[in-house]
């Protein structure tokens, strides 16, 4: 698919669908009854004899967000058709309204068979045509592999971004970094949506260095006898029960070579499939465990953003990876683990599986020196039973870190809220038997997940993303097809790129 930022009169884009964008006002002195038309939306409407603004006066159309209208130009533009995107409130224009809006258009035009799409939303500020760069490269995204039929007739072959300022070097730079930002997400989407046969442990990890080949990161892949070695003895248990062996992928981005800065580690959960094990899970919708290496996979796209953007900082990316099946050789409720820190704990069900892998990661960001280490995980169900898969949770023993990364995910779309990590909650996961229990019974278990993860972060400034339940959406009211959201691989890039920024100073 070709990607253009242009700048071109509305009249003469020649497409099969020209998108636009309409706002609305309570205050606004654009236009008697509200509606807010940017200059794309007010040529469109001028050339089409005012057909626009009757649309909205009649009130087919309210301009809420994401509403959607069609109308066909009879020639009088060179576009086939228009499509009319809803933006809700002018007052509260954002980035992620632009995202959302494009997306929805542009998924629109594609179920309606266009091939070429041109969007002038008018979102002439820099954050605005990275949102709607983004959303529009998310929107389109379908992942085909497995369909034999129909899948050669639906596809964009081509999208322009109309702007009246296409050669400022700041749009140029949004533009490129909303490309950026989308190529990689798309490619941790694929990860997520690839069926749990093909996505092993094994082919995670060369797919993450393929990636680290063609974006030139450094990336290094562990195998079993140097896992067992650096004495990762909960990666390892949680393979026990698999034929396939674990990995532990290391990426490593050097963009500040001479700094004295700690490292930035990146963290991700990557089980390839999650049955429970032992502690077997039931039959219904275990097949969307396929995406419990959602983290991971944020992880490997957030780090092919920074290697293509090139900020001055550096960032290791860690993915331990295993599947966690019922076996013979599985490992038991009642086990005690050694973990990398020397710290011992003693397993109460299979099924919390990605804090042991997590804990060993960790343990190595720690021991590697790094600060901040951000971890990003499927982690459990009680948070999804908390946020209601609306937003992920976020834990940290840092106020500046977490402040950062609500202000990163407030950006990029991806919703994040804060939950406690307070000492109080410790004392469901007091052991008799060792350092500390792994799981902390049914109450509060996305903070007693957390408080287990605490303990192999020693000293360093941690946040941990709990995003169970956002990995995968089912595409009632989203901009995105169903399957994987790629939640997470923007946010921890603009966070990384935000650090970078801010070092210079
Ligand atoms: N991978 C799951 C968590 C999950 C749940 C991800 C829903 C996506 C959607 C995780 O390994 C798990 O099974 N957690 C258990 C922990 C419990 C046994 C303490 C959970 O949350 O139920
Ligand atoms: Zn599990
Ligand atoms: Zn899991």
């Amino acid at each position: 698919m070709e990607t253009k930022l242009v700048s071109q009169a509305i009249q003469n884009i020649a497409c099969d669908a020209l998108i636009v964008g309409a706002a609305r006002s309570g205050k606004s002195q654009e236009s008697k009854n509200g509606a807010v038309f940017f200059s794309a939306t007010k040529e469109v409407d001028r050339l089409l004899d005012g057909l626009l603004t009757s649309i909205y006066a009649n009130g087919e159309f309210k301009a809420n967000p994401g509403e959607i209208t069609e109308i066909y130009t009879m020639g009088k533009l060179v576009a086939r058709r228009v499509i009319m995107v809803g933006l809700g409130n002018a007052e509260t224009l954002e980035g992620h309204i632009f995202r959302r809006a494009a997306g929805i258009a542009v998924r629109f035009a594609q179920n309606k068979g266009a091939h070429t799409v041109a969007l002038a939303l008018d979102a002439d500020a820099s954050e605005g045509l990275q949102a709607a760069v983004e959303g529009a490269l998310l929107g389109v995204y379908h992942f085909k592999k497995y369909l034999t039929s129909q899948s050669n007739t639906l596809g964009i072959e081509s999208l322009q971004f109309v702007s009246k300022n296409a050669d400022s070097a700041t749009l140029q730079t949004a533009f490129k970094q909303g490309i950026v930002m989308a190529e990689a997400t798309n490619f941790a989407r694929d990860l997520v949506n690839e069926q749990p046969a093909v996505l092993t442990p094994t082919e995670l990890a060369n797919r993450a260095s393929a990636m680290a080949r063609q974006f030139q990161l450094e990336c290094t892949i562990l195998e079993q006898p140097q896992i067992a070695e650096l004495g990762m003895g909960g990666l390892l248990a949680v393979a026990k029960g698999s034929a396939e062996p674990p990995r532990f992928i290391i990426l490593r981005y050097r963009g500040a070579p001479q700094s004295t800065e700690k490292e930035i580690a990146l963290v991700g959960k990557g089980i390839t499939f999650d049955t429970g094990g032992i502690s077997i899970k039931p039959a219904a919708g275990m097949e969307s465990m396929k995406g419990d290496m959602g983290g991971g996979a944020a992880v490997i796209g957030a780090m092919q953003i920074i290697a293509a953007l090139k900020p001055a900082i550096n960032v290791l990316g860690l993915v331990p990876t295993s599947e966690n099946m019922p076996d013979g050789a599985s490992y038991h409720p009642g086990d005690v683990l050694r973990l990398m820190n020397g710290k011992t704990i003693e397993i109460i069900n299979t099924d919390a599986e990605g804090r042991l892998a997590l804990a060993d990661a960790l343990s190595y960001a720690v021991h590697e020196g790094c600060s901040p280490i951000i971890d990003i995980a499927t982690l459990t169900g009680g948070c999804v039973v908390a946020l209601g898969g609306k937003r992920g949770g976020l834990f940290s023993n840092d106020e500046d870190l977490s402040a950062a990364l609500m202000t990163t995910s407030a950006t990029t779309g991806e919703k994040f809220w804060p939950l406690p990590l307070d000492d109080e909650y410790a004392e469901f996961i007091e052991s008799h038997i060792a350092d500390v229990k792994q799981t902390g019974g049914r109450y509060g278990s996305a903070i007693t997940a957390a408080k287990v993860l605490e303990h192999f972060v020693g000293e360093a400034s941690w946040a941990h993303l709990d995003i169970a339940g956002m990995e995968l959406v089912e595409g009632r009211g989203s901009f995105i097809e169903p399957g994987a959201s790629g939640m997470g691989a923007r946010a921890l890039a603009t966070f990384v790129l935000q650090q970078a920024k801010q070092n210079e100073h």
